[in-house]
């Protein structure tokens, strides 16, 4: 078969090849490649500068964003041949350490988780995959090619839960809440807060392209420019570029008590401000600053949910390109107004 591979931290090396066929070892389901969203994780995997290969492998099958048909369920699998299924992503660690002995993988400890197609298992970048039955998530058939955003949603279900967590060490009615970056974590951010009680307000640099229309459609407001210039104090924000400048505005604009969950995996930059006067401004207004990563299980089934009950058009208006797999290059790069982009293997 064929697949699209990498050599992780060689920059270069990713090659549209052909692949030996998945062993039963990967799981007892076989699937069909459908579609695999490209995200800016795969960007830096092949750049080179993140990945790991399976132990004792030099390459890996890129691709995490899945969506595929069932062709074989296998022997002990409530799974039935043609189901539209999404592969969770993370794996926990062999040890296991407490969280994930409890199933929360995505909150591991000692940092020998793996996932696939980015650390140590391979991905879903190849024409048939296999996966064992109970990290294979079904999704409605009715959402056909949108399935493949169901794990950017699994993201943001996990980050906003978090959120919500953290809201309840104290008296807590939160109405306004910022979004930065109007990518496909930001977009759907908005989504799920715009369903709550509050004003929502997306940060980005477009001006032009679909995403201000995306976020008006949700009776959010868009605004460009800058964190500082915005004329509210958010008492929630969700940071979804990693861009450090954008972080620390964030820490300084924040309502007291506010919160602020990055999910962005951003590097480098210049500090513009002191890091102690960051802190203190997080400091005297109580702020909580969250890292999120990942989603375990109870993550992927709310997520399914609410992928499910949203507005199926304004969903399609974020898949903004679909690729062959041969021209998997042209995907990797960034075109004006892209938003997600992804590699079509074969019909829904
Ligand atoms: C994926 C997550 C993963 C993270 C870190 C993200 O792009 O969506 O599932 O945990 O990268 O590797």
């Amino acid at each position: 078969m064929k697949a699209i591979t990498v050599e992780p931290r060689k920059p270069g090396t990713a090659r549209y090849e052909d692949f030996p066929e998945p062993g039963v070892h990967e799981g007892s389901v076989l699937v069909e490649a459908v579609a695999v969203g490209v995200c800016g994780t795969d960007v830096e995997i092949v750049e080179g500068k993140y990945g790991w290969p399976p132990a004792g492998k030099e390459r890996l099958v890129l691709g995490h964003e899945s969506l595929g048909r069932v062709i074989d369920p296998g022997p002990s699998s409530s799974l039935k041949k043609g189901d539209l299924v999404v592969g969770i992503v993370r794996r926990p660690d062999p040890v296991p350490c407490p969280n994930c002995a409890v199933g929360e993988w995505d909150m591991c400890r000692n940092g020998q988780y793996t996932e696939r197609g980015i650390k140590e298992i391979h991905g879903f970048m190849s024409e048939r995959w296999r996966i064992e039955p109970e990290y294979a998530i079904t999704v409605d058939p009715s959402l056909g090619i949108l399935g493949v955003l169901l794990e950017p949603m699994t993201v943001i279900t996990k980050a906003l839960e978090q959120v919500l967590l953290v809201g309840q060490r104290s008296f807590c009615e939160p109405k306004t809440a910022l979004v930065t970056g109007a990518g496909p974590i930001g977009l759907l951010a908005a989504l799920r807060l715009s369903s709550r009680e509050l004003q929502v307000h997306v940060l980005d640099r477009a001006e032009t392209g679909p995403k201000p229309e995306l976020v008006r459609a949700l009776g959010a407001t868009y605004h460009t420019g800058s964190v500082l210039g915005l004329g509210f104090d958010p008492d929630i924000v969700v940071e979804c570029t990693g861009v450090g400048s954008l972080i620390a505005d964030s820490i300084q604009k924040v309502g007291a008590g506010g919160i602020i969950c990055l999910t962005g995996v951003g590097a480098g930059g210049v500090a513009s401000r002191a890091v102690a006067d960051v802190a203190a401004a997080a400091v005297l207004k109580n702020n909580v600053l969250i890292g999120s990563v990942n989603a375990n299980k109870r993550h992927w089934y709310r997520a399914g949910e609410n992928l499910a009950r949203s507005d199926r058009e304004w969903l399609s208006r974020l898949i903004t390109r679909r690729e062959k797999p041969e021209n998997f290059k042209q995907a990797l790069t960034r075109q004006p107004g892209d938003i997600k982009v992804v590699i079509q293997f074969s019909e829904v």
